[in-house]
């Protein structure tokens, strides 16, 4: 019998909500089956996980967050933002005592603009360590100060900010045994994991506490490694709420017992996390190997669901093209919801029909799919520039544009083959503007041979009147 320490019993019985993000309800979360009334037709991630009680995030790489496109996805599609690399040791603390915030404030930053979690990651790890602390000069006394020091520095700082920390980052091997390779395992000893945990606690009591690994999916070695040392860490009373799963995944490989292996690590008080999902294949990839990658995605997400203490999935960045899979194993990749354009992928869709979304309109059509901006660029006593600005809000292959021109004839344009007849203007698209994510942006323009001032008209999306942007 295992002393259930009070931060994840907490946890447990109270459903506690992080951010307004509450711990998957299981049964009692699940939505109704289509047909039924108040089926979900939720189209983006974030809704659909959000009607399921459980979050969806993604791993954010800061340097992207100028395109569009990516942040319009990673707004919203995801409930949930990880820095992909901004608040690790060496971004954070390059040097000793001397703390740079700069990329994980960007990030909190874009979560509040979007209503969004943040999920910290990570605190102590033995790579993406500034020299100074991995080259092994300390003195055990040195380092534990040095690793206590940055724990209540970055706590203290994101207190507030951050629901989750994953304080202690892949501490085993893959037999099960305390990764040696860890300045801090060899430094340290085994109990810097519980000293770290002790740390953090003490300097934002409120967020949740989690060890985060790899290959722990399944039941194996390494899992049963971690399982050991969570439950003796319970045991002595030692503050851990959550236990990671990074779930770097091999397409056709999804270990089979990872339902179990949830449902004994859930057995124990703590909630569960898909931290860093991805699921990789070999390139290039086709028609065959995306859909069974977005049969995977899908079959994960329900593993997540099906156990109710498991409170998130966070894929390991947005795109393919931001993927650390092809730097890492080269001739692989494609291992994520969207693709080198930032269009969405089978994985996507697997992902979302799992949540109980649906990719199809649904019955309560949201009015303002689209919104739209038409200006006329330039005006002169013959004459009149316009460009046409649609944001979507379902993803597109293919479009068509519509509007009624008040004034004049088309005499050119650009980025699409523009049309008229009387009044009604139709535009559609070029063969390089034809697909377009979710969330994202085209643009096109005109030439028309009058210079008459108007009020610009209402522009439709497929049949669909877009909302004034
Ligand atoms: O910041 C430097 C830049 O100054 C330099 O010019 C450039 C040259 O290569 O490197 C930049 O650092 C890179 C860093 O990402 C930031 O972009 C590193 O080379 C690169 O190795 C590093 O990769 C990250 C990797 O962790 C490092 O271990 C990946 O982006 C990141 O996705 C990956 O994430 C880890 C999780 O944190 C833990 N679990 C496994 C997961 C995948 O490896």
């Amino acid at each position: 019998m295992f002393l259930l320490v009070r931060r994840a019993a907490a946890v447990i019985a109270a459903g506690v909500m992080v951010s307004g993000f509450a711990v998957n309800g299981g049964a009692s979360a699940q939505t109704s089956a289509p047909g039924e009334a108040g089926a979900l037709q939720a189209a983006t991630l974030r809704e659909a996980a959000e009607a399921k009680g459980v979050f969806v995030g993604a791993a954010v790489n800061n340097g992207r967050l100028g395109d569009g496109t990516y942040s319009s996805i990673a707004s919203t599609q995801f409930s949930s933002v990880t820095a992909e690399n901004a608040m690790k040791w060496d971004a954070t603390e390059p040097s000793r005592g001397s703390f740079n915030y700069s990329g994980g404030d960007r990030l909190v930053e874009f979560a509040r603009a979007n209503d969004q979690q943040v999920y910290g990651h990570t605190l102590v790890w033995h790579s993406q360590l500034p020299s100074w602390v991995s080259n092994g000069g300390l003195s055990a006394g040195d380092l534990r100060n040095a690793m206590n020091n940055h724990i209540t520095n970055l706590a203290n700082h994101y207190e507030g900010s951050v629901a989750y920390w994953d304080v202690v980052n892949e501490a085993f091997d893959e037999d099960g045994s305390r990764r040696d390779n860890s300045v801090f395992q060899r430094t340290l000893g085994d109990g810097y994991i519980a000293e770290a945990f002790r740390t953090a606690d003490a300097a934002d009591p409120n967020a949740k506490l989690c060890i985060n690994d790899y290959n722990i999916e399944g039941i194996n070695a390494k899992s049963d490694g971690l399982y050991n040392l969570v439950r003796s860490l319970l045991s002595q009373g030692v503050p851990i709420d959550c236990v990671g799963f990074q779930s770097h995944l091999i397409l056709d490989q999804i270990p089979s017992s990872f339902q179990a292996n949830l449902q004994r690590f859930a057995d124990l008080g703590l909630e569960l996390i898909i931290t860093e999902l991805d699921i990789r294949m070999r390139l290039p990839a086709d028609a065959a190997k995306l859909e069974r990658q977005g049969q995977q995605f899908a079959s994960v997400t329900r593993t997540c669901l099906a156990v109710s203490a498991c409170a998130g999935i966070t894929v390991w960045g947005v795109s393919d093209r931001d993927s650390w899979v092809p730097g890492t194993f080269p001739g692989e990749g494609a291992a994520t919801l969207y693709d080198e354009n930032l269009r969405p992928k089978p994985a996507f869709n697997g992902m979302l029909t799992a949540l109980g979304g649906t990719t199809g309109p649904g019955p309560d059509p949201d009015p303002a799919s689209c919104t739209a901006n038409y200006t006329v660029t330039d005006r002169w006593n013959s004459g009149s520039v316009v460009r046409v600005t649609v944001t979507t809000g379902a993803s597109l292959s293919g479009w068509t544009v519509t509007f009624a021109l008040p004034a004049g004839s088309v005499t050119g344009s650009w980025n699409a083959q523009v049309g008229q007849s009387g009044t009604a203007v139709t535009a559609t698209n070029a063969s390089h503007n034809s697909t377009v994510a979710v969330g994202g942006s085209f643009s096109f323009g005109f030439q028309t041979n009058s210079g008459a001032t108007y009020t610009p008209p209402t522009v439709s999306l497929n049949g669909t009147a877009c909302a004034p942007a």
